[in-house]
């Protein structure tokens, strides 16, 4: 099955059954905890600008927007990021680390401060154009849940990060359409890493025990 289709069924069980939609949205807090992380740590404050320190507040918002709807949901359980309050957490993760460090690898030879803003650059890419998938699925499955509604609103800001870092990529890197198809391709591989775990864990009767007590 494409990994498209995959994701569909895997997120159409995971809408239906409470425990298991708490421990999604608890994941991608995670995750979009992780890329403020991430964007906070790798830029140097003098070639921090006003568009970059927005984009890493609003995925540190993003992460608590989609916590607190856990937390709604699933309960106090949710408070914090234990591995059993989250679905692959550690493979989603490593979604993450891996996809940043072979970005990382691309630029080896560059001076630090143009390394640092290439890798932003092309990790934030990729990561956005995954996430309006992925968000974009999740919002079809919820349909006309309440919930909908709040992932519209971050999918509208992850957008507007998106089409910022292309304006970006276009004026830092001269070889982007060269380099583009690589790095999707790296990025497609990890994903599916991801979507493989998910569905795997899914299955398993642990999960789906611990989703029904
Ligand atoms: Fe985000
Ligand atoms: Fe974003």
């Amino acid at each position: 099955m494409l990994a498209q289709n995959r994701l569909e069924t895997a997120v159409g069980a995971i809408v239906a059954n409470s425990q298991l939609h708490a421990r999604w949205l608890n994941t991608f807090s995670y995750l979009e905890y992780v890329g403020f992380r991430k964007i906070v740590k790798s830029q140097r404050a003098e070639a921090l600008t006003a568009e970059i320190l927005t984009h890493a507040l609003e995925e540190g918002r993003h992460a608590l927007g989609l916590k607190k709807i856990a937390l709604k949901i699933g309960g106090d359980a949710f408070s914090a990021y234990a591995p059993e309050t989250m679905l692959c957490g550690d493979e989603a993760e490593d979604y993450f680390q891996k996809l940043d460090a072979a970005c990382d690898e691309v630029f080896a030879d560059r001076p630090d401060a143009l390394r640092a803003k290439l890798v932003y650059c092309y990790v934030t890419w990729l990561v956005e154009r995954r996430a309006l998938q992925v968000y974009g699925v999740y919002k079809t499955a919820l349909g006309a849940s309440p919930v909908a509604g709040r992932i519209g609103g971050l999918l509208m800001e992850e957008e507007k990060h998106l089409s910022d870092v292309e304006s970006e990529i276009a004026k830092a890197d001269p070889d982007f359409a060269t380099r583009a198809p690589k790095l999707e391709a790296i990025e497609g591989r990890l994903y599916e890493t991801f979507i493989d775990a998910l569905v795997a864990d899914l299955a398993r009767p642990k999960t789906l025990a611990a989703a029904s007590a």
